[in-house]
């Protein structure tokens, strides 16, 4: 019998223990898994599951120092204690399964090299696209290829968001709300529309594809908490639709890293994926493009790669060292890159409309320029990121709400 902790009973929490409860007479490769203690403040979430008083852990220091306990499941959420709670485990021995992105993504690093010092694996499925298998199979790519790019949608509350505007003309406020009923958002939703989620989930992806430590401070990242319904629209109506992608790309060792509002064509696979589902597409060296696509939030696809994890972790399939970060690339920052833009600019009055306009005669033809109903709408040439950055933040001096997405017109 394998013995297991539970850190947190919030959604994905409830969700392992009840998986693990459905599975215990089932054997892995002659080994079946239980819960031996759960951590949880709040006692109402033990109350309502049942939870039995001998499976309730009064701290942190009775799991990691019973030495019954193989594997620590860890989907608290947050940093801290979170953070102290999985390097104890470790360093106790312990084999670390956990969801959370945001350690994840930031101590990489020093995660991996605690797990191998004290001959133990810490897995992290869950904490990329829910309950899309993409964390393992990037493992399992690079044993032949190398990865050159990774790409998607990578958030499902803002594709959830981004559908729903659409389809049904409704606000972004709205949709929102509606997500975080469903379970999709996170805790504070910045994360989710600001890109703070996305953010994390691509410097993950992009570590063991580039076989590199990819910092946060390196994304290029951009919200999408001021789009419109009519922004939709407009993408519509130039032949595209808008969706929120997170991007990697690796080049003769330098890497760029952008999470931004995308355009991209109708027709293309991305621009289908709807709802709360992700998709990430790989390019590998000898195998070409890869595709994943499934539910990328919710209780019951996250707990499925958790418990993914942990029957990993206890039938060896995958190794602590199977994640390399040994590569010296380094970031490019906005360097070198350029794109066509579409841009959108609520203007109040004349003036306001007057100067939007001769800011954006400076790098687009005006007879580019849509006014429609108090709003201007440009696509541009191939420009500069730099530039674009810079047009933004000019823009904002003289109008309201502006809003910018990059187009992508070669996406699979
Ligand atoms: N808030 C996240 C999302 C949950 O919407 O994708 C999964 O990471």
């Amino acid at each position: 019998m394998i013995h297991l902790a539970l850190l947190g009973l919030g959604t994905v929490g409830q969700g392992v223990y009840e998986i693990v409860n459905s599975v215990k007479d089932t054997s892995f490769r002659g080994k079946s898994i239980a819960i031996k203690k759960i951590l949880e403040r709040d006692t109402n979430k033990l109350t309502l599951l049942g939870v039995p008083h001998e499976q309730i852990a009064g701290s942190i220091d009775d799991i990691v120092h019973d030495p019954d306990i193989n594997v620590v499941i860890s989907v608290l959420g947050g940093m801290e204690p979170e953070y102290t709670f999985i390097k104890e485990a470790l360093s106790n021995g312990k084999h670390v399964v956990t969801s959370n992105k945001a350690i994840v993504s930031s101590h990489l690093e020093e995660l991996l090299s605690l797990a191998i010092a004290n001959d133990v694996t810490i897995l992290f499925e869950a904490s990329v696209g829910g309950g899309i298998p993409i964390i393992s199979s990037l493992i399992e790519t690079l044993k032949i290829n190398e990865i050159s790019s990774i790409h998607g949608i990578l958030n499902g509350t803002t594709n959830y968001i981004l559908t729903r505007m659409k389809n049904e003309k409704r606000s972004f406020e709205e949709v929102l709300k509606e997500a975080q009923r469903l379970g999709f958002a996170e805790a504070n939703p910045s994360a989710d529309i600001d890109g703070y989620d996305i953010m994390r989930k691509i410097c993950i992806l992009a570590s063991i594809a580039f076989k590199t430590p990819v910092k946060e401070e390196d994304v290029h990242l951009r919200t999408l908490s001021n789009v419109l319904l009519d922004d939709l629209q407009m993408a519509t109506y130039y032949g595209y639709e808008l969706k929120y992608i997170g991007k990697a790309v690796m080049e003769n060792g330098t890497y760029t890293i952008s999470v931004t509002p995308t355009l991209i064509p109708k027709t293309s696979v991305i621009s289908n994926v709807n709802e709360e589902y992700n998709i990430i597409v790989i390019d590998g060296s000898i195998i070409g493009e890869l595709c994943f696509m499934g539910k990328g939030a919710g209780k019951d696809a996250t707990a499925n790669a958790v418990v993914s994890d942990v029957l990993k972790v206890i039938t060896s399939d995958i190794a602590n060292d199977d994640i390399q970060l040994d590569s010296k690339a380094v970031s490019s920052g906005l360097e070198g890159i350029y794109n066509e833009y579409y841009i959108r600019i609520c203007v109040d009055d004349y003036k306001e409309f007057s100067k939007a306009v001769n800011l954006i005669a400076e790098i687009v033809k005006r007879n580019k320029l849509v006014y429609s109903y108090g709003k201007l709408f440009v696509l541009t040439e191939k420009i500069p990121a730099q530039t674009m950055k810079t047009l933004y933040e000019k823009l904002q001096r003289v109008a309201q709400n502006v809003f910018y997405a990059r187009l992508e017109n070669n996406l699979l």
